[in-house]
């Protein structure tokens, strides 16, 4: 199995002082889809905004053999495609359709080819008749399933989806954990919602005060923490505990 991401003691503070992460470990492997869990606060956003240079803290982040910098950033965003956990400030062109096909067109395709890329990734969220309407116009769980075609459009070897059910009615959450897990790429989900983790994710960890606090099957965190995720200092890490 390939290692994908390998993050060693990452530290990031924001510029008001704030620390966000205080020496998050993470790998993730070729195949896995992993669930990111936590309270509000915990520092999931900031995490995943490091993967692909969006943040740039203390620590080593490798993707997919790369370490993360100026350098490495374009070819880096090619293989890892993040939908916002606000993905609507991610829709900016004229027309749906448009906005799918972003991502492809500035890969270097023509514009047929990625406009038939980005038809594909639509009528694989389920929003293939909306590509000639207007983003602004659309429901808030219509922009997140546009976002994700964004993404999608491009192909990326990972996909990280911050929050990706905030706004999806059920069976529009059922249809993504069901699209996800017929995906052969590898997954970072961070989420908030317990049955579409455990439909999606073979793997959780559960941030807490800016590290990875616990970490196991989605079950074991079920069963450890409850459903409602309460966490119980027992149940942490060692070193979260001393
Ligand atoms: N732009 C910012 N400037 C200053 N502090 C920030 C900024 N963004 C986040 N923070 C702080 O960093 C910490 C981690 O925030 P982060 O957004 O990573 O949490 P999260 O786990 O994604 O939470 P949520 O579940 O609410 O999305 C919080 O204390 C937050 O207030
Ligand atoms: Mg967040």
């Amino acid at each position: 199995m390939a290692r994908l991401i390998d993050v060693r003691n990452l530290r990031f503070r924001y510029e008001d002082g704030a620390a966000a992460l205080n020496g998050v470990d993470f790998r993730l492997e070729e195949g896995e889809a992993v669930a990111l869990f936590g309270a509000n606060g915990s520092g999931k956003t900031t995490f995943v905004m490091h993967l692909n240079g969006l943040l740039a803290g203390e620590g080593s982040v490798e993707v997919c053999g790369l370490a993360v910098d100026r350098q490495t950033i374009p070819a880096i965003r090619r293989k890892i495609g993040l939908v916002f956990q606000d993905s609507e400030s991610q829709l900016f062109m004229p027309t749906v359709l448009e906005d799918v096909a972003f991502g492809p067109l500035n890969l270097g395709m023509s514009s047929e080819q990625a406009a038939a890329r980005a038809h594909a990734a639509l009528a694989t969220v389920g929003m293939a008749a909306a590509a000639s309407r207007a983003p602004y116009h659309l429901s808030a769980g219509e922009k997140k399933r546009v976002a994700i075609a964004g993404i999608l459009a491009m192909d990326p070897e990972i996909l990280v989806l911050d929050e990706p059910t905030t706004f999806l009615d059920p069976p529009g959450q059922r249809a993504l954990a069901g699209l996800l897990a017929d995906l052969p790429q590898a997954k970072i989900l961070v989420t908030h919602n317990i049955p579409f983790a455990l439909a999606t994710c073979n793997r959780a960890v559960f941030f807490q005060g800016g590290v990875i606090a616990a970490e196991g099957s989605v079950e074991e965190m079920v069963s450890r923490f409850g459903w409602d995720f309460t966490p119980d200092p027992s149940k942490l890490n060692r070193r979260q505990r001393a």
